[in-house]
């Protein structure tokens, strides 16, 4: 089956070459070259010309769609971003993350700023989209569904993060103590991937901050998958093929994904039959045909 969508989104700090060298070997969809929390004040000149050279160099990938190119920018309030697409978008970049995003209005006037780039390097209108992280003040958190009916072409998908809004509400936990998240984080998660649905676009599940933890980065990417996220955020190479392969279909899925298209195939007409034992009806027959790639992934194709 083709992948129609990036599963594995690996963040990279852009202050440094050494990480960045090794993308390729990670496996990863798509990579997030990282200019805002992972460097420090300092560091961000010297970040932005390093992740400029690092998209150039990457460059030719764009057609192979091997793997994904994307950059997180600093957030609007901080005034940094727009010399952060200044230094980037000659690289091209397959898209930009925008964090701490704080509704519609802000991913407008990113776009806005993204159109004056496209056409000082040559890129068609539209090229480059946005993912904004939607969830990381309390503000932006109670917003979410004002994605849902905004106009944004750019937008790729939704995605969100629990470090920032925690240290935002004073939280000194966000996982309870069976290690599942809090209220506020359960709602969060809840409403980025429906509103994801709502628009059409990637729903993207957020990181395992413990990357030591590979046993619970994989209970994570399970649980992503399973609820409907179509990826899932990592820090560390050894969470790619943790990430890939919970996404990845399994045998037993595609086994019965043909069984009920099989079904329907034999009995034209038939609205909902039985599959041992089991009620089977239309939702069932989008589900499993998505699966086996016969109809589009109910998302944006990249
Ligand atoms: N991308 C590419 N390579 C990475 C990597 C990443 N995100 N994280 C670690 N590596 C490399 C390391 O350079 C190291 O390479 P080496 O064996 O050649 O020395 C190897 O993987 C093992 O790394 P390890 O020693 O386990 O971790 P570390 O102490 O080097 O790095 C972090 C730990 C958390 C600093 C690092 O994983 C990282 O920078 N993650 C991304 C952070 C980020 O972007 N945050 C923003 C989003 S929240
Ligand atoms: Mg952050």
């Amino acid at each position: 089956m083709t992948r129609t969508h990036p599963r594995s989104w690996l963040f990279i700090p852009a202050d440094s070459e050494k990480k960045l060298m090794k993308a390729p070997e990670t496996g990863a969809h798509a990579i997030i070259v990282d200019l805002e929390d992972s460097v420090a004040f300092a560091a961000k000149a010297g970040a932005r010309r390093t992740a400029r050279d690092w998209l150039e160099a990457h460059k030719r990938q764009i057609t192979t769609r091997k793997q994904a190119r994307w950059v997180r920018i600093n957030a609007v309030e901080t005034g940094l971003w727009r010399d952060d697409l200044a230094a980037i978008m000659a690289g091209a970049p397959d898209g930009i993350m925008l964090p701490k995003a704080e509704g519609p209005e802000q991913i407008r006037l990113v776009a806005a700023e993204i159109y004056e780039h496209e056409q000082r390097n040559g890129l068609p209108n539209g090229h480059v989209r946005i993912l904004p992280l939607v969830s990381e003040t309390a503000r932006a958190a109670l917003t979410i569904t004002s994605y849902v009916e905004a106009s944004m072409p750019r937008l790729a998908g939704l995605t969100w993060g629990a470090e920032d809004l925690s240290a935002a509400i004073g939280a000194s936990r966000k996982r309870d103590a069976a290690g599942q998240w809090t209220d506020t984080f359960r709602f969060i998660r809840a409403q980025t991937l429906l509103a994801a649905h709502a628009r059409d676009v990637w729903a993207i599940d957020t990181l395992h901050a413990d990357f030591r933890d590979e046993e619970g980065c994989r209970r994570a990417a399970e649980a992503a998958r399973g609820d409907g996220f179509t990826g899932m955020l990592a820090i560390h190479p050894v969470q790619v093929p943790i990430i890939n392969a919970a996404f990845a279909p399994t045998e037993a899925e595609l086994a019965e994904a043909e069984a009920i298209v099989a079904a329907f195939a034999a009995n034209p007409g038939a609205g909902t039959l039985q599959l041992d034992g089991r009620m089977i009806d239309q939702p069932h027959l989008k589900q499993a045909r998505a699966l086996l790639g016969i109809e589009a992934a109910p998302v944006r194709p990249l």
